[in-house]
C-alpha cells in the first residue's frame, strides 16, 4: 500500500507517523511519501519520521519530496494537510475580524471564510493530480475548513472523505472517565465539521445503553471545564458541545480574552520553532511531548481507522466522517456536508440515520450550512459580492456593515492567495 500525506512538512507529520508505526497492522503501509514545497522542513520532518518508524520496527519506505505527481502516482490514498499561506496567513485570520468585534478563529467566522477561500482552488488542482494519477485512490481530507473543502471536493466527483479530531478526543476522554476501552464508546455526533453535538454516548455500538445522562452527572464539572463553558449550562443542555460552540456561545466573551492575548497562531508559530529543532536532533527518535500542547491529539488514529476502511481493511464499522447528508439531516439539503457517524467501507461513507435533530441544534445548524454554500461559491468563483453574501450569511456577522468591513479586510489581507482579487 502507498500513501501520501500532502503537507507532509507540517509539524504535525510525527503524530502520524507514531500512529501509522503504531497501527501498522490494522494499516499496512509499504511506501509512506511525505510531499511539501517547503523542502527544509521535509528534511526534517522526514529525518524524524524515519527514525520514529525504525524505532518501532516498522519496515515502510519513507520518500520525500517537493514533487506533487511523483508523489501521488500510484497511491492508494492521499491524505490532505496543508495550510495555505502557512501561520502567517492563519494570524491575518485571527486579527482582522476582532475590529468589526467578531471572533479571529481559523475556521470559524470571517477567518474561516478567508481560510476556505485561499485553500479550496489548491486542494481542488491537487484532487485533480491525484485523479490523473490514479482514478481510484481516496482523498482523505484533513486541511480546514474541512466541511467545505469536503463539499468542493465530493462536488467535483472525487472519492473523498473529510476528517476531523474532535470526535475521536471526545470519544477518547469519555472513555478515560467512564473506564472503558475507546472503541466500546460510540457517539451520537451531529451537525457540520466544527459545529457538532455529542447527544448520546453508547456502550458497545450504535444501538448501546445511551450513558451521556450519567456521564454528564458524574462528570460534568470536569466536561464544562475541558470546553471552558459553565457546568450549568452543559446540564440545560443535556448534550455536549463540541469546544468550537464556545466561539457561538461565549462569543464575546472570547472577543475579549482574544483582545487580550496574542493569536493562537503565534502561540503555534513559536512552538514550531521549537519542534523543527528538536526533530533536527538525530537522536530524537519518537514524538517529542511538545506536539501534545498542539490540537491535533488523535489525529493519527482517526487518519488510520478511515484509511483502513475504505482500503478495504480492518478500520472501526462506524466513524464519525464529514460527507454527503444525502438527507440524513431532513433540514438540511442532500448535498450539504455533514458530520455524522457513518458505516465505512471500501464503497465509501454512507452516514447512520440520526433521530430528529433539537431545533436548538438544527437551527444553527442550517444557518452555518447555507454560510457554507455561500463561502464555496465564494470560493470558487470569487469576486467581492460572494465574499460578502458569505460574510452576511454567518450568524457570527449577519450585519451588513460588519459584512462590508470584513470583505475589504478579507481580500486585501489574502490577495496574493486570490487568483481573482
Ligand atoms: C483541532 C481541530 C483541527 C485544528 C487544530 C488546531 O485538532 O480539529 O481542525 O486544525 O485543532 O490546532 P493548533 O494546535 O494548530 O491550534
Ligand atoms: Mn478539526
Amino acid at each position: 500500500m502507498k500513501l501520501t500525506v500532502v503537507g507532509g512538512g507540517s509539524t504535525y507529520t510525527p503524530e502520524l507517523i507514531d500512529g501509522f508505526a503504531r497501527l501498522r497492522d490494522t494499516l499496512p503501509i509499504e511506501e509512506l511519501v511525505l510531499a511539501d514545497p517547503a523542502a527544509d522542513r521535509l528534511e526534517l520532518v522526514g529525518g524524524l519520521a524515519r527514525r520514529i518508524f525504525a524505532r518501532q520496527g516498522h519496515n515502510g519506505r519513507i520518500v520525500t519530496t517537493s514533487d506533487l505527481d511523483a508523489a501521488v502516482d500510484g497511491a492508494d490514498a492521499v491524505l490532505l494537510q496543508l495550510r495555505v499561506g502557512g501561520q502567517a496567513a492563519r494570524r491575518q485570520d485571527e486579527t482582522w475580524p476582532l475590529d468589526c468585534g467578531c471572533v479571529g478563529q481559523e475556521t470559524t467566522g470571517a477567518g474561516g471564510l478567508a481560510k476556505a477561500l485561499r485553500t479550496v482552488p489548491v486542494v481542488l488542482d491537487i484532487a485533480e493530480r491525484v485523479r490523473r494519477a490514479n482514478p481510484n485512490a481516496w482523498i482523505i481530507d484533513f486541511t480546514n475548513p474541512v466541511g467545505i473543502v469536503t463539499r468542493a471536493l465530493l462536488q467535483a466527483g472525487h472519492r473523498a472523505a473529510g476528517l476531523c479530531n474532535v470526535a475521536i478526543g471526545f470519544q477518547r476522554r469519555f472513555a478515560a472517565l467512564l473506564g472503558v476501552a475507546p472503541a466500546d464508546v460510540h457517539l451520537d455526533h451531529v451537525g457540520l465539521n466544527h459545529l457538532t453535538w455529542e447527544t448520546g454516548v453508547r456502550l458497545g455500538g450504535p444501538e448501546g445503553e445511551n450513558v451521556l445522562p450519567k456521564l454528564l452527572a458524574e462528570h460534568g464539572d470536569a466536561i464544562a471545564e475541558d470546553l471552558r463553558l459553565p457546568r450549568p449550562l452543559l446540564d440545560r443542555l443535556g448534550v455536549v458541545p463540541s469546544y468550537y460552540l464556545r466561539y457561538y456561545y461565549a462569543h464575546d466573551k472570547v472577543v475579549a480574552e482574544q483582545r487580550t492575548k496574542p493569536s493562537r497562531a503565534a502561540e503555534v508559530a513559536a512552538m514550531e520553532r521549537e519542534l523543527l529543532t528538536m526533530y533536527g536532533d538525530p537522536t530524537l527518535d519518537e514524538k517529542p511531548a511538545l506536539l501534545a500542547k498542539r490540537g491535533g491529539a488523535y489525529y493519527s488514529e482517526a487518519a488510520v481507522d478511515l484509511a483502513a476502511s475504505l482500503l478495504g481493511g480492518g478500520g472501526s464499522p462506524y466513524q464519525v466522517v464529514n460527507t454527503y447528508n444525502r438527507g440524513t439531516l431532513p433540514f438540511l439539503p442532500d448535498d450539504a456536508v455533514i458530520e455524522v457517524q457513518a458505516a465505512v467501507g471500501p464503497q465509501g461513507a454512507t452516514p447512520l440515520p440520526v433521530p430528529p435533530v433539537d431545533p436548538l441544534y438544527a437551527g444553527l445548524t442550517a444557518n452555518v450550512t447555507a454560510y457554507e454554500d455561500l463561502a464555496l461559491e465564494a470560493a470558487l468563483r470569487g469576486g467581492r459580492d460572494r465574499v460578502f453574501r458569505a460574510l452576511l450569511a454567518h450568524p457570527l456577522v449577519g450585519q451588513y456593515e460588519y459584512a462590508e468591513t470584513l470583505t475589504d479586510q478579507l481580500i486585501a489581507h489574502n490577495r496574493e492567495h486570490l487568483a481573482w482579487a
